[in-house]
């Protein structure tokens, strides 16, 4: 019992050094303004949940940030690197939380550091309860010491849960943590995960800069748990009829990514990262970056379909056209210039033989996308190739359980 006192109150001392380093200069809280513009695209980067759960470590943290860049993760945009569960241990005396002395020798400013100097950004995970979803302590009552806590580690995004939230009002709750946050005048994107159980896209523009719609991912393609879990299909059909909440610094979170996780097909992964970019969703990758097989990379750092996720229109796709009892679908994301990319998902277990005729189309977005009038470039975005145009018709055999997605782009300009 004595050693485990000692142990905390050494905790407590790495863990909240940088409290004495405190700037005593009056913090100026962050304006509306700023909150909005931190996520102007959908954030990218990694979370340690899908994979590793509760075995979370500086070493594992670190190692992750280095193989984010010399994977080429980096390169493609990804930025966040996130700690979930099971970092915290307790609280000091004063309230302060206090990080796993064992797992984080070191405190968790030094983690963020070390982060920081591979030119990433640090994220972390707490929970509007009184415990996190795995018992540890959560933040109800200390959300005014917690987020000054992270703005001297230097965190950059917080991921903020809803375990043992003892009934309180969601909107309420999240509100009292950005807040807290924006007190500290430290820019950090405030990640929403109450699941959808209480519609956080109702409420959660200007709270938070993304929100969960469903319970939790599982890497599979097509499953559904009793207890609430779902598989990649469920989370695009929770998405699909939210696609007017989303935009520039508020989007609909359709879960962390699975690819490179479980038993999924090469064509259900491409799937899975396909619709994410199309569904303008966070891509917070969730496999282990240390140990990627080609095909994870080539699908985790597709620049092409990164570019449609990350366009500065920030639309969500919208299901243009559902067939076949859902199993053939055709998503249309309006792009900035003008530019719209279509992805025709196969959720069926046949190949779908497509002749698509585009000049029997016309879509309805802010403008109407007219191919009567107007010739679009047609490019395949997973063969990397050009098909034509869309005066012509688009022909291909679509795998069961897989995608093919293109951009348009007009001809001429
Ligand atoms: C909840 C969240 C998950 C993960 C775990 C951690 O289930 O939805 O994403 O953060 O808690 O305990």
């Amino acid at each position: 019992m004595k050693l485990k006192s000692l142990l905390l109150a050494m905790a407590a001392v790495v863990c909240s050094s940088a409290l004495f380093a405190q700037n005593r200069e009056k913090t100026k809280p962050l304006t509306d303004e700023q909150w909005m513009s931190l996520a102007p695209t959908p954030p990218m980067g990694w979370n340690s949940w899908n994979k590793f759960g509760c075995n979370v470590s500086e070493n594992l943290i670190k190692d992750i940030a280095d193989a984010m860049v010399s994977s080429g993760m980096k390169d493609a945009g990804y930025e966040y690197v996130v700690i979930d569960d099971c970092w915290q241990i307790d609280r000091d005396e004063n309230g302060v939380i206090v990080c796993d002395p064992e797992r984080f020798p070191n405190g968790m400013k030094a983690v963020a550091d070390y982060v920081h100097g591979l030119g990433l950004k640090f994220g972390i995970y707490s929970c509007a309860g009184t415990h996190t979803c795995q018992g540890r302590p959560g933040s109800m009552g200390y959300q005014f010491i917690d987020a000054k806590t992270y703005a001297e580690w230097g965190v950059d995004y917080l991921k903020y849960d809803w375990c043992d939230n003892e009934g309180q009002n969601a909107r309420a709750a999240y509100l009292t943590m950005a807040n807290a946050i924006k007190a500290t005048g430290h820019p950090i994107v405030f990640s929403i995960c109450e699941w959808g159980e209480n519609q956080a896209w109702e409420w959660g523009k200007g709270i938070g800069h993304l929100w969960r719609v469903t319970p939790d991912i599982r890497a599979c393609y097509d499953c559904k748990f009793d207890w609430g879990g779902v598989g990649v299909l469920g989370c695009i059909d929770a998405m699909a009829p939210l696609h007017e909440y989303a935009g520039p610094g508020h989007w609909n979170d359709a879960e962390m990514l699975e690819v490179g996780n479980g038993e999924m097909t090469k064509d259900e992964q491409i799937s899975h990262f396909a619709m994410w970019c199309m569904l303008a969703a966070p891509l917070m990758s969730g496999n282990d970056l240390r140990d990627m097989s080609l095909q994870t990379i080539e699908i985790l750092t597709n620049k092409e379909a990164i570019a449609v996720n990350q366009d500065p229109l920030g639309k969500q796709a919208v299901l243009f056209m559902d067939m076949d009892g859902h199993d053939r679908q055709i998503w249309a994301k309006p792009l900035a210039n003008g530019e719209i990319a279509v992805c025709f998902l196969n959720r069926g277990r046949d190949t779908w033989n497509l002749d698509y005729n585009w000049l029997n189309q016309t879509m309805y977005f802010a403008t109407e996308i007219n191919f009567r009038t107007n010739e679009y470039n047609i490019r395949d975005l997973w063969a990397h190739k050009d098909l034509g145009t869309s005066k012509g018709r688009l022909v291909a055999d679509i795998n069961p359980h897989g995608c093919l997605m293109v951009r348009l782009s007009r001809t001429g300009m």
